[in-house]
């Protein structure tokens, strides 16, 4: 069954909006609505530039992931790009599954054909004819909705043999995850589209060279596809000047927890987590903040001046991710949320190398003992925790292994947990 639509946008029809300026306005299933509040100019615009052009104004405009890691889409699509070999793909990471995320969720149930239109626009770029949308299983209402856009978008000339009767051929297949995390990590989502199991390959190469059946690939998150849009109608000078300068443009972040207005609120990079916090509706007895999902990690109450960007956040000894602002009060029991993290990773490990699958599970073990014991006691199995968070950190395959250990040892550090 569709879950109830959940369009948690405080900020919604409110003025000065970038990314989330249809959500809630727009019909999602019209394409003539869309077309009506300034859907498919970009489009316009990018067969005005040519495929160099769009990269350079990619570029230009200081673009990066949006997933979670950062790294800056032009050098992505300039390398795809140049690939000799083909054909080039396209894929949209659409399996959104870091806990506490739902900001892609929201742009394709709100806005889906924003994002038809990015993934025409970046196909253009790479040199793709195929896109994948790769959508999170759970989303049965974004998959309705997408499936309604590509068909509209198809019956228009605006996916197909002859986009927009510019000669450019460009088609989008969607395939739905089955519930697992590691499908979200991008190599593991070429095997799950292969038909293999959702196991991580190593890097490099990197999917730009060797992605999708082995052919080079530009593999992009929802939120920064839809951000292409406004880079191609304001220009990249424009768009480069929100925010900071290592961090441009506008941001999506999620703000769950123990705060009055949960959802989703779009603010310029560069404000700050209290200026977030006071949005949504900061509780009194705030104790911490769990930033980047259960693979960040956790900020004290008195840090509330930290900038929300990708340098403020590293700076500060913590990460941005893919926007995850979970607010914990005083009343909540921090050793249940870090089993429960515990938990999740122990589950969610595909177990093809041993630091993850056997670290992860020695993790909730420890973690099991410590809940049950306090002070000298527990020093011994925090001592292993490190141990073991080191292991998984430095010899994982993938950031799943990798990052299993963040929000635990923040806990421990920043905020004492277990003292
Ligand atoms: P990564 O740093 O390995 O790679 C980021 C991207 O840059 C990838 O597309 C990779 O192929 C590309 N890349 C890196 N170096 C490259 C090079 N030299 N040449 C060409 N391309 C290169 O990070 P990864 O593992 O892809 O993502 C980790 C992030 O994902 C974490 O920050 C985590 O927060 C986030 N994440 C987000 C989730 C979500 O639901 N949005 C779920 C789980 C994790
Ligand atoms: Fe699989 Fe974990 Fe290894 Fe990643 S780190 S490949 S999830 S076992």
């Amino acid at each position: 069954p569709e879950p109830p639509a959940s369009l948690a946008v405080p900020q919604a029809g409110q003025p000065g909006l970038t990314l989330l300026r249809r959500i809630g306005v727009v019909d999602p299933a019209s394409l003539d609505d869309y077309r009506s509040h300034g859907g498919y100019t970009a489009l316009r615009r990018a067969f005005e530039l040519g495929p160099a052009g769009v990269i350079r104004e990619v570029t230009d405009a200081g673009l990066v992931g949006r997933g979670g890691a950062a790294f800056p889409t032009g050098v992505k699509w300039k390398a795809t790009a140049s690939q000799p070999d083909h054909p080039h793909y396209l894929v949209c990471n659409a399996d959104e599954s870091e806990p506490g995320t739902f900001k892609d969720r929201v742009l394709m149930e709100g806005d889906p054909y924003s994002l038809i239109e990015a993934m025409t626009i970046a196909g253009y770029a790479v040199g793709a004819h195929k896109g994948y949308l790769y959508l999170r299983g759970e989303y049965p209402r974004a998959l309705r909705l997408l499936g309604n856009a590509i068909q509209q978008a198809r019956a228009r000339g605006l996916l197909g043999d002859d986009v927009l009767g510019q000669g450019y051929a460009f088609d989008i297949e969607i395939r739905r995850g089955a519930g697992a995390y590691i499908c979200g990590e991008e190599t593991a989502l070429f095997n799950s589209i292969e038909g293999y199991r959702g196991e991580p390959r190593s890097k490099p190469p990197f999917p730009v060279e060797k992605g999708l059946f082995g052919k080079p690939t530009a593999e992009n998150n929802v939120e920064t596809l839809v951000n292409v849009l406004p880079i191609l109608t304001m220009g990249a000078e424009a768009y480069a000047a929100i925010g900071t300068e290592k961090s441009t443009g506008p941001k999506l972040f999620c703000v769950s927890g123990s705060v009055e207005r949960p959802g989703i609120y779009e603010l310029p990079f560069g404000a700050t987590l209290g200026e977030l916090l006071g949005l949504a509706g900061k509780p009194e007895n705030l104790r911490a903040v769990l930033l980047g999902g259960a693979a960040g990690g956790f900020v004290r109450a008195d840090e509330m001046d930290i900038p929300l960007t990708f340098e403020g956040t590293r700076a500060a000894g913590t990460t941005l991710g893919s926007g995850v602002v979970l607010a914990i009060d005083d009343t909540v029991p921090l050793p249940r949320i870090l089993l429960r993290i515990a938990e999740f990773f122990r589950d969610e490990s595909c177990g093809q190398c041993v630091p993850c699958r056997v670290g992860t599970v020695r993790q909730e073990e420890a973690l099991h003992r410590i809940a049950e014991r306090t002070g000298a006691a527990a020093a011994g199995d925090i001592a292993l925790l490190r141990e073991v968070g080191r292991a998984m950190r430095d010899a994982s395959i993938c950031g799943l292994g990798q990052t299993a250990w963040n929000a635990v040892e923040s806990a421990i550090d920043r905020l004492g947990a277990y003292e």
